[in-house]
């Protein structure tokens, strides 16, 4: 049974699971129940939506005053002339005179005429992506020493390129748009005066406290959606086929980044285990109190009206995580987990895209993951709308992920 003990053992035993209900997705806090796409759009929605900006993520930050694209560098002919590389820097700007930026890597397809595009966060800096030199390095906000910035020159350089196919994507023809996380939020408690947070707060006083009622999570997710503002300015980009991607702490960030921003038409979500897809009330492999309380990256992750007590209680909170992934609908997600990655809890991540599927249902959608248990691993099940795919091996993302979202956002926007 679990434990409140410190440090936490996750619990890998189903056997041991709490049995558990999940709150219904479809009836109301009043106990009405939800019959129509309507009924869900007036009343449901908004509801559900506030609850988990309440509980889990924060409020939604304002659009900058002003904001300014600065293209920093281009080059037509990158990856062997698959396509067109671009540096650029969204200048966020207020009229009282603050600013903040945030550098973007940009991959255009060459040849494709209206490019889809998927849109994310890197860990570190854009230079993890390839290990080309000429590209610029990005994300020191988060440690601003020398010997960081040294090794981000160094070291960091194609440091993931496993998880960036640029050829493979290219070729599919879609473009491929990311910046580093901490350009955004620097990933660290007292990240708060370093991230786009001082732009509408004063940043002595968010030094010394954080602003409540708000999140990192909420500031990344925030930052895909102004990636995707500038993306809309690009006449070689088709911004209505665009797709929000993110693996891990950046894939809880690339759900929130669906549900608030209508403009995804496709979320894709990797390995994001709790706080993301994975279902809090089962108690396995990580929990929102272990995240919370014990390593203590769910402090700055989520709101502050997060707490231990209730992390420790995830049977007492209104929500759970199938109704994160039901605010999507009617528009497509596709929720990937990994074999080995038990302490994302792959089967809770498939028991929320299944449980969400009554939402999608509503508006006659059919795509959707139908069966109740996780299928195989390597295999897919679903479609556009919702699907589920749990890759053999460990937490990453990596080309079979790649090839996966790239099938289904096929399916939706070709
Ligand atoms: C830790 C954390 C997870 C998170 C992951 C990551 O493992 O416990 O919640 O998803 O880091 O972002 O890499």
């Amino acid at each position: 049974m679990y434990k409140e003990t410190t440090p936490w053992e996750a619990n890998y035993d189903v056997n041991e699971m709490p049995a558990y209900t999940l709150p219904d997705v479809l009836t109301c806090q009043d106990g009405t129940v939800v019959k129509t796409v309507e009924d869900w759009e007036k009343k449901r929605r908004p509801e559900l939506f506030q609850m988990f900006k309440d509980v889990m993520y924060g409020e939604r930050l304002p659009l900058p005053d002003k904001v300014r694209y600065e293209i920093l560098s281009e080059k037509k002919d990158d990856l062997n002339n698959l396509a067109l590389r671009r540096e650029v820097r969204l200048h966020f700007e207020m009229n009282n005179g603050k600013s903040h930026f945030a550098d973007v890597l940009l991959y255009i397809p060459n040849g494709v005429e209206k490019a889809p595009v998927f849109t994310g966060l890197t860990f570190m800096g854009n230079q993890v992506a390839s290990a080309d030199k000429s590209l610029r390095v990005t994300g020191l906000s988060f440690d601003k020493s020398e010997e960081y910035r040294i090794k981000s020159e160094t070291e960091m350089r194609g440091f993931q390129v496993r998880r960036f196919p640029l050829e493979e994507i290219m070729k599919r023809g879609y473009a491929l748009a990311f910046a580093s996380y901490h350009d955004i939020f620097p990933d660290r408690e007292d990240g708060w005066s370093d991230s786009v947070y001082r732009l509408f707060f004063d940043e002595k006083e968010l030094a010394e406290k954080r602003p409540s009622g708000y999140s990192s999570i909420g500031a990344w997710a925030w930052g895909l959606s102004r990636i995707l503002d500038y993306l809309e300015t690009v006449p070689q980009i088709d911004a209505e086929k665009a797709a929000v991607y993110g693996h891990s702490r950046l894939g809880k960030s690339s759900l929130w980044a669906g549900v608030c921003d209508e403009r995804f038409k496709l979320t894709c979500v990797n390995d994001s285990g709790c706080g993301g897809a994975a279902l809090s009330r089962r108690l396995f492999g990580e929990t929102l109190y272990s995240m919370y309380a014990q390593h203590t990256i769910g402090r700055w992750w989520f709101t502050d009206n997060m707490d231990a007590e209730k992390a420790l209680h995830p049977e007492n909170l209104p929500l759970d995580q199938h109704e994160l992934v039901a605010l999507i609908a009617p528009r497509g997600v596709s929720i990937h987990s990994a074999s080995e990655d038990r302490w994302a809890d792959p089967e809770g991540e498939y028991l929320s895209g299944f449980h969400a599927g009554r939402v999608s249902k509503l508006y006659g959608n059919n795509d959707i993951l139908t069966g109740g248990k996780k299928p195989a691993t390597n295999v897919s099940e679903g479609g556009k709308h919702i699907s589920y795919f749990e890759r053999e091996g460990g937490h990453d993302i990596l080309l079979a992920d790649w090839n996966h979202y790239m099938d289904m956002a096929d399916q939706l926007f070709k």
